[in-house]
């Protein structure tokens, strides 16, 4: 177990403003959280990172944002329907409701009782009506993950690129899922954010591209500050694939509560652009209309060598956003004894995830020239690009500190007596980790930090 604990966690995302229980003034909406300020940034910041890693740094990924409300047949058609389930369990004695999974030696975790009932089918998506008459035809649902809105639009985006295999499609956004039981803060929720690429490849080249994105995916999340020695790569065993699965290979991370999921990255054969195809064909044949005789090549890609239409394989990394912002704070979270025995709180997040990049310190609020001199330092920080400077007028040097330790920003700029009274001015920069500190002159400050976010 890593030395970071759920409680230290929760603790600091609430009092930092982070993380909240959503609907907490009327006691909490359970498995449902929302971003306070500062967890907007940090989450916005992953998902940038992972954008541009995926579709502008790669030559051969389009990016996507379909949408959330998703028509049944799509969800019929990708087996949802029918196999999006967890089987559920009730204990008669104390009434928990729980995953069949989680008895324990056919016993309630919650009291022991051994009296449960069997166990029943419950289907994790979440349903609703489109329109002001709710019957079956008006039936939609919101989207257990974001993947089926790029199965039903790749006609649409090959058409309109012109894309050939190997090539992706990207998508960041929510996803809906009413688990029976949410735990462990922002691990299992019931709304949340995925991650997710469909790399569509030659059928023959599946096991190839699979290893591909196993081993990038793996590098991704180093470069977001997770350390190997946190991260297992577990091949998922036959009889636990997902129903569209070839093989599967689940990244585990380290998390308080120990090993779990953090991303998969699945191979999903031809198996949703197959059942898509199949399903137009199906809609045809209802509608007695002869199926269009283009309807099996309509999800599929041209063989310029055969001269043939084929269904291409897809191989799927796909990561959720919430657990990815819960394990970045479990590596970034550090307490240091410091040698007046005090204890300092910080977050060493990676530079570039920092909620805050840099915070401008005036050591007086009641000085005009200071507090002048702090806004205009601001504005030209800001003019870098570097993302949001925050300027810290509480007047107390040694409080701000503190709080953008426990809040990740790598660097905090403090203007003084002398930065106002030498020419060319210098102010003091000081440095999260190592909390060391450099006059630098105040007309370098950006070229300084362009040069420290690079
Ligand atoms: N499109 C494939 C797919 O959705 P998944 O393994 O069910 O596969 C992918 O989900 C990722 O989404 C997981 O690895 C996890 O990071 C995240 N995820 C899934 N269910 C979640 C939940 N209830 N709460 C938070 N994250 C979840």
């Amino acid at each position: 177990m890593p030395a970071t604990t759920m409680d230290q966690l929760v603790s600091l995302c609430k009092r930092r403003g982070f993380i909240f229980q959503s609907g907490d003034i009327y006691g909490g909406l359970q498995g449902v959280y929302d971003f306070g300020p500062l967890g907007v940034e940090l989450k916005n910041n992953l998902k940038a990172a992972w954008w541009r890693s995926m579709v502008y740094e790669r030559d051969d990924i389009e990016g996507l944002d379909s949408s959330i409300l998703t028509l049944r047949t799509v969800l019929v058609y990708s087996g949802h329907e029918d196999t999006f389930t967890d089987p559920l369990v009730d204990c008669k004695k104390c009434k928990n409701r729980m995953r069949a999974d989680q008895i324990v030696d056919g016993k309630c975790p919650q009291c022991g009782s051994t009296d449960l009932t069997e166990p029943r089918d419950f289907n994790l998506m979440f349903k609703t009506n489109v329109g002001p008459v709710a019957s079956e035809t008006s039936t939609a649902y919101l989207r257990p993950e974001t993947a089926q809105g790029i199965f039903t639009q790749f006609k649409n985006v090959v058409d309109s690129t012109g894309r050939r295999a190997p090539f992706g499609i990207a998508q960041i956004g929510k996803s809906f899922r009413n688990e029976i039981t949410p735990r462990n803060f922002i691990f299992r929720v019931r709304e949340f954010e995925q991650m997710e690429l469909e790399f569509f490849v030659p059928p023959k080249d599946d096991e190839k591209w699979h290893e591909f994105w196993k081993n990038e995916r793996l590098k991704w999340w180093k470069e977001q500050g997770l350390k190997e020695e946190n991260i297992k790569i577990v091949a998922v065993a036959p009889e636990d694939l997902a129903h569209y699965s070839k093989a599967t290979y689940d990244l585990y991370y380290n998390f308080p509560i120990g090993y779990e999921e953090l991303e998969g990255v699945a191979n999903r054969r031809d198996y949703d652009l197959g059942n898509h195809t199949k399903g137009q064909k199906d809609l045809e044949l209802q509608a007695h209309v002869h199926p269009n005789k283009d309807s099996t090549s309509k999800l599929a890609l041209f063989d310029d060598e055969t001269k043939k239409w084929y269904v291409p394989f897809v191989i799927e990394p796909s990561a959720g956003v919430e657990r990815g912002v819960l394990a970045v704070l479990t590596e970034a979270y550090t307490e240091e004894e410091l040698p007046n025995g005090e204890t300092r709180i910080v977050l060493k997040l990676k530079k570039h995830l920092s909620p805050i990049k840099v915070a401008v310190i005036p050591l007086k609020r009641n000085q005009p020239e200071i507090v002048k001199m702090a806004h205009d330092i601001k504005a030209s920080l800001l003019k870098t690009g570097i993302g949001r400077i925050a300027l810290e007028d509480s007047g107390n040097v040694g409080k701000a500190y503190r709080r953008h330790d426990e809040v990740g920003t790598p660097f905090c700029v403090t203007v003084d007596f002398e930065s106002i009274e030498q020419s060319p001015a210098t102010v003091t920069v000081r440095d999260r980790d190592t909390m060391q500190q450099e006059r630098v002159k105040v007309e370098d400050l950006p070229e300084y930090f362009k040069r420290a976010f690079l």
